[in-house]
């Protein structure tokens, strides 16, 4: 299916942690259209609300239904979090790239902190067509991990670490990755993408990292997203030196960025 913008409406507003919201959105043509790895721009008319729409991976969905799951870190998110069932929302999708197939063997998820919803349906869509599935959940505190109990039930093994020790592991989530990994994929704060990359440089494990940037547009147009090439297309001059998040990415092979 085609870029469509549609209005659609708020079913459920669910606080999930301090300062985490899981919103459900009715659209069901969205719901049949977006694959793993794909994004929605979300734009509320609310009063006040800013201009440009917001990037927001889905998290869950139904036949007729989507989620997001999100942190409020500004006045977009703020927003966001704060609609009512039966308010109305722009949204505009599918958007980006679909995730790339796993080579065989083993496939591990690394999601930290709010990296985790692209990672949910994924997961649930290489166990359907047979992969065995290692999810690694990490976060600073216990208070921050996110969606543990939909990982554990949908995955065959489910790691979770944090960096003070509160939950599971005491460790950064790139440190529990294992030569069991035959594929990663890798979504989380930027640190936590470095440590992935820097794992995966040495070894033959393909390894994607879904990376987040400031959009405005989010379908390739204005060039508010670019990341810096690791490996420079020459026969395009200076735009050959990026790549767009929002049209190639964002989820790019850990070799083909330079964060
Ligand atoms: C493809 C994609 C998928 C995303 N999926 C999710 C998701 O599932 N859940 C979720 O919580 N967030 C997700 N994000 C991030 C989300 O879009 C931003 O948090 C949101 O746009 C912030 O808007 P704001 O107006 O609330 O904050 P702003 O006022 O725009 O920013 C508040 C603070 O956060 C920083 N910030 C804002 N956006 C980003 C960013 N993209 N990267 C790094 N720092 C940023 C700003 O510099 C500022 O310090 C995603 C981003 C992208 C590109
Ligand atoms: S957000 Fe406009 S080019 Fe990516």
């Amino acid at each position: 299916m085609s870029v469509s913008q549609e209005t659609v409406r708020v079913l459920e507003r669910l606080t999930v942690a301090p300062g985490v919201c899981e919103l459900v959105l009715e659209a069901p043509s969205l719901a049949t259209a977006l694959r793993p790895g794909q994004f929605v721009m979300l734009l509320s008319e609310a009063a006040g609300a800013p201009y440009l729409a917001r990037p927001m991976s889905y998290f869950r969905r139904s036949t007729d239904t989507i989620s997001v799951l999100f942190k409020t870190t500004g006045s977009g998110t703020r927003h966001l979090a704060g609609l009512m069932p039966d308010s109305r929302l722009r949204v505009l999708g599918p958007l980006g790239r679909p995730y790339r197939d796993p080579a065989p063997g083993e496939v591990w998820l690394v999601g930290g902190g709010v990296g985790v919803p692209p990672l949910y349906d994924w997961a649930l869509t290489l166990r359907q067509s047979g992969h065995r599935v290692v999810a690694v959940i990490g976060a600073r505190t216990s208070a921050e991990l996110l969606a543990v109990e939909a990982f554990a039930q949908a995955v065959d093994e489910c790691l979770v670490t944090t960096n003070d020790g509160s939950a599971g592991r005491r460790a950064a989530a790139a440190d529990v990755l294992s030569d069991a990994a035959k594929t990663v994929y890798a979504c989380g704060p930027v640190g936590m993408l470095r440590a992935v990359q820097h794992w995966a440089s040495g070894r033959s494990v393909p390894t994607y990292l879904t990376l987040e940037a400031h959009m405005a547009c989010g379908f390739g147009a204005c060039l508010g997203c670019t990341v810096e090439a690791a490996h420079p297309d020459p026969t395009l001059g200076a735009y050959g030196r990026y790549l767009r998040v929002c049209q190639e990415g964002p989820t790019f092979l850990a070799e083909e960025v330079t964060l």
